[in-house]
């Protein structure tokens, strides 16, 4: 990399002194914050740090609900709801936090009612309910409406809650601030006194010390071609602490939900099918009957996204092509215009096409990380597979794995998972912080960050991050998609370190100071090829199917050698080292998987 004599100049680090950060301004972020001003008062110095304006985060673009046995349309029971979880993550679930979670949906979802979120009613007033993916009655028997929505932007309705309660209990938001960095000034094992963010306006850093640290960051699905997740969803959050050696849970396990948007990637909500609609394939065959006899189009979603494949490998997508198609038309006006609003418009809007004439062109998307930051059930950092915390250090949703999803996370647990677990959070590092260490310095990291943006607005020729970051998600999407081989992940895992090494020599076009997304990009770049590494070396090591893991050449799921939760840390030399820890099982004996 040439270096310029004369290196943009970059600000002094500003400090910020607060009790606890949030990173992160989706539910469960929110959803922390709020709780850690409602237990500590209107003094605790509470602050938000958020790549994003927080209505923008991407908790807004969940459509289709958030599931809770709350049986307000027919008979529901929590313990159904568990067993669905766990049987959905294909026994790879903790039992005892899916417990937790599963349980605690009700309260959480009136405690939601009760803070305005405006749900849809039955015609009794109360809160309606639907149809999704994987979600039974009587431990399996059929369908059960366990989905609380509103309309088809769910998400949208929670973050826009949490928002205005945090404004009123006065939380400190700061608005496009990209952490970078952990102060860890005693190293990994903790205790986290910070963390170190770039302001996005002007490119100062920021160092913000605080005694409790909260990751809420979200997923890292634009490592893949196509997806449903935002161009934001970098992996920062999971990238940082694996940079500084802490681990990364289970990320094999990828989810690809089965009807994005045919090349776009956008999602069409599961609820469409769970309103009614189906796949059917080239022939026009309602094709889910043969692989799912139950559940049909309700299958989990690891089942249905194979199924897809498997259509297309055998000739049957439509026209020969890698895609099949979804049919709502039988829904008609009322329930396509009123129950699913954005869905109706998004066809009309990206695809031209009329869903109430239309067949809709549709092929699986990259969705969720079921992997990512280990927690406990109330969002602590463990530092290593035998379970040691880290203290001050706390991360729920997404970017966590608690693990309530296994080896793929039912449709609804998602908006689920960061309401109960961020909540939880929130109220574990208020009753912690007192006893957390004051909060110390982390020069180092401040100097380290410092000289990284330095280097990149330094840097006279190299390749633009975008290049890399195309390659990248091409390789991920092709060889570590919906089906892999050990010839797949291994190319994979060689392509993934050459694009590292070309990532050495990045060229940043954008040399200000002032909103210069081109560095944040560059910077995000990094984290990405972080998560693919993880993710490919956890596939690769992994010789099973399992859920959202699915290998050709191990077909099968195999409970005598991989029921347990794998761990990806990087060593110093840069290697990825893997360690494993049992699953907990408390209720519910591994059985094969059937819908
Ligand atoms: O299909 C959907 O509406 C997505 C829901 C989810 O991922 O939980």
């Amino acid at each position: 990399m040439t270096l310029s004599t004369r290196p943009s100049p970059i600000p002094p680090t500003r400090v910020h002194d607060m009790d606890a950060v949030v990173v992160g301004a989706g539910g469960a972020g929110l959803y922390a914050a709020l709780e850690l001003k409602q237990e500590l008062g209107p003094e605790a110095r509470i602050g938000v740090i958020s790549k994003l304006y927080p209505s923008r985060s991407h908790t807004g673009a969940a459509q289709g609900g958030v599931c809770a046995a709350l049986g307000n349309t027919e008979e529901d029971h929590w313990e159904w709801h568990w067993f669905d979880t766990v049987k959905g993550g294909d026994y790879l679930v903790d039992q005892d936090a899916a417990e937790v979670m599963c349980h605690d949906a009700v309260e959480t979802i009136i405690n939601l009612e009760h803070l305005g979120l405006p749900f849809d009613r039955t015609e009794d007033g109360l809160i309606n309910q639907r149809r999704f993916g994987g979600h039974t009655r009587n431990y399996g028997e059929g369908p059960v409406r366990r989905s609380c929505f509103a309309a088809d932007r769910t998400g949208h309705a929670i973050l826009q809650t949490l928002f205005q309660q945090c404004i009123k209990h006065e939380v400190a938001f700061f608005d496009e601030y990209q952490v970078l960095d952990l102060a860890l000034p005693k190293g990994p094992t903790g205790p986290v006194s910070g963390v170190i963010a770039l302001e996005t306006a002007t490119s100062e850093l920021h160092a913000f010390r605080a005694r409790a640290v909260l990751f809420a960051t979200g997923g890292y699905g634009k490592v893949f071609k196509v997806t449903s997740n935002a161009h934001t969803l970098t992996g920062d959050g999971m990238a940082i602490p694996y940079r500084r050696g802490l681990p990364l849970e289970d990320m094999e396990f990828f989810q690809f939900h089965p009807t994005g948007m045919y090349k776009l990637g956008f999602l069409l909500s599961e609820a469409m099918r769970g309103e009614g609609g189906f796949l059917v394939n080239d022939g026009g065959e309602r094709f889910m009957e043969r692989y799912a006899p139950t559940m049909k189009d309700l299958a989990s979603r690891d089942v249905v996204s194979r199924s897809i494949y498997l259509e297309i490998a055998e000739g049957r997508g439509i026209g020969g092509k890698d895609f099949v198609h979804l049919d709502v038309r039988h829904l008609g006006a009322e329930v396509l215009n009123k129950k699913l609003p954005d869905m109706s418009g998004f066809i009309r809007t990206y695809f031209g096409l009329e869903p109430l004439t239309d067949l809709v062109p549709i092929q699986p998307t990259a969705h969720y990380a079921m992997g990512g930051v280990p927690t406990d059930i109330d969002g602590r950092v463990r530092a290593d597979e035998t379970g040691r915390i880290v203290p001050g250090f706390y991360a729920a949703g997404e970017v966590a794995c608690v693990s309530v999803h296994g080896a793929n996370r039912l449709g609804t647990n998602s908006l689920l998972d960061i309401l109960v677990f961020g909540r939880r959070a929130g109220k574990k590092m208020a009753a912690e912080l007192a006893d957390l260490p004051a909060p110390a310095p982390d020069h180092a990291a401040e100097a380290a960050v410092q000289a990284r943006i330095s280097e990149l607005l330094g840097a006279r020729d190299g390749e633009r991050p975008a290049v890399i970051r195309d390659e990248l998600q091409e390789v991920m999407f092709s060889k570590c998609g919906v089906y892999r081989t050990e010839q797949l992940l291994t190319e994979c895992r060689d392509e993934v370190a050459a694009l590292r090494e070309r990532s050495r020599n990045l060229l940043v076009d954008d040399k200000g100071c002032r909103y210069n997304t081109d560095l944040g990009e560059a910077l995000e770049l990094g984290f990405l090829l972080d998560c693919a590494e993880a993710t490919v070396a956890s596939a690769l090591a992994r010789r099973e199917s399992r859920g959202g893991h699915a290998r050709e050449d191990y077909p099968d799921r195999d409970d005598v050698d991989w029921l347990k939760h794998s761990f990806a840390m990087r060593r110093p030399t840069g290697a990825t080292e893997l360690r494993y820890r049992p699953v907990t099982i408390t209720k519910f004996e591994p059985k094969p998987r059937v819908y």
